[in-house]
This record gives structure tokens, sequence and C-alpha cells, in this order.
């Protein structure tokens, strides 16, 4: 596949098979998500991969109150992989100051980078995936122990597809880009 090709062809997968997916593979996306770039290279995206099908249900039910819908993703996934960061360094200097007026905004900025290229990765394998921003942050950060000193961001529910949706009709260039 060109990388044309996969950046055209993954969607966002809210239907999966019901087939396990090997640690062996999600090792593998992080190590290709590991190649993502970073705030001066601060490599802050951690990663905790949920396959445990009664802890898949406990977090659908209980941390997803303010978008059902995602609850029924995150039952049907095989693997739950939440996308954290370490705080305190992306968008800082060493003394402890913000680098720039978005302050510590580039933490998003990473997660999301990083994000995307495992989805990018996992289309590769085979596998459908998608981010989820709608969720109950503090309860899932609970329930997934996020260690002290991360920040879980996004959501990323992993899985083989059982759909093949069409893409979303895009904006097109003309209104997106601006040559000066
Ligand atoms: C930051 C972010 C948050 C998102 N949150 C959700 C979500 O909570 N639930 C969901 O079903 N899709 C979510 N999506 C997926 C978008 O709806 C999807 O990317 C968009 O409709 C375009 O479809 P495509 O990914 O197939 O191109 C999210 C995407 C991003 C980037």
């Amino acid at each position: 596949m060109t990388a044309k090709e996969v950046i055209l062809g993954r969607r966002s997968i809210r239907k999966f098979k019901d087939e396990p997916v090997d640690r062996s593979v999600l090792e593998e996306l992080v190590a290709e998500a590991s190649y993502s770039p970073s705030w001066k290279h601060s490599q802050i995206p951690r990663y905790i991969a949920v396959c445990d099908k009664a802890l898949k249900e406990q977090l659908a039910a209980e941390a997803t109150t303010i978008w059902p819908g995602n609850g029924d993703i995150i039952r049907q996934c095989a693997a739950l992989v939440a996308v954290c960061v370490v705080t305190k360094r992306s968008g800082y200097e060493r003394d402890g100051s913000f680098s720039t007026a978005f302050e510590d905004r580039w933490e998003f900025f990473d997660a999301g980078v990083a994000s995307q290229t495992f989805c990018l990765a996992a289309y590769e394998h085979g596998l459908g995936t998608v981010i989820l921003g709608l969720f109950d942050i503090e309860r899932m950060s609970e329930l997934l122990k996020v260690p002290e000193g991360q920040k879980l961001i996004a959501l990323i529910p992993v899985g083989y597809p059982a759909e093949e949706p069409v893409a979303p009709k895009r904006k097109e260039v003309k209104d997106l880009l601006t040559v000066i």
C-alpha cells in the first residue's frame, strides 16, 4: 500500500468482528506510532490497551454516559487503546515555563499526531480504528488507572472491521488552502 492509499483508505470503524488482536500486533502499532514527530522529540504519548472483556464492559457502562453510542463501539472492539500523555514536558522549557502562548496544548497536538499515525498503521495491518473523544474523562481515567503524571486524551477502539463505510464528504481544497 502506498502512503496515499493508506491516508485515503482509512475510515473510522464503529463495528468490529468478534476476533481478537494479538498482543504482538498491538506492539507493532505502538512501535510504528513511536515514529511520529513530537515536541522537541519529547515522545510523551503512552498507550494502555484493554483486551479484557469484563473491563471493556465496565468502561462502556460507567464511562460513556455522555455518548452511549461510544459504549457500543467499546464493547465490540478487540482492544480499547487509551492514548495518554506524560504531562509537563510538551510545550515546556527546561525551567518549567511555557515555550509558547499555546502553553501545554502541545500535549494534545502530540497525542493527535501519534493517534493518526497509530490509526494509519492499524489500517495497513487490516485493522479498523476510530478515535473517540466523547467519554467521561474522570471515570475513564480512574477505571484505566492512568498513572500519576500522565493524562488520558483519547480512546482508540481497535479490531477487525465488520463494516466498510463510505468516506464522508471532504471540503474542497479551495476552501482549505490559502497560498499567499
Ligand atoms: C478528536 C476526534 C474525536 C472524535 N470523537 C469521536 C467520538 O467520540 N465518537 C465517534 O464515533 N467518532 C469520533 N471521531 C471520529 C470522527 O467522527 C470521524 O473521523 C469523522 O466523521 C470522519 O470520518 P473518517 O474518520 O472515516 O474519515 C472523532 C475524531 C477525532 C479526530
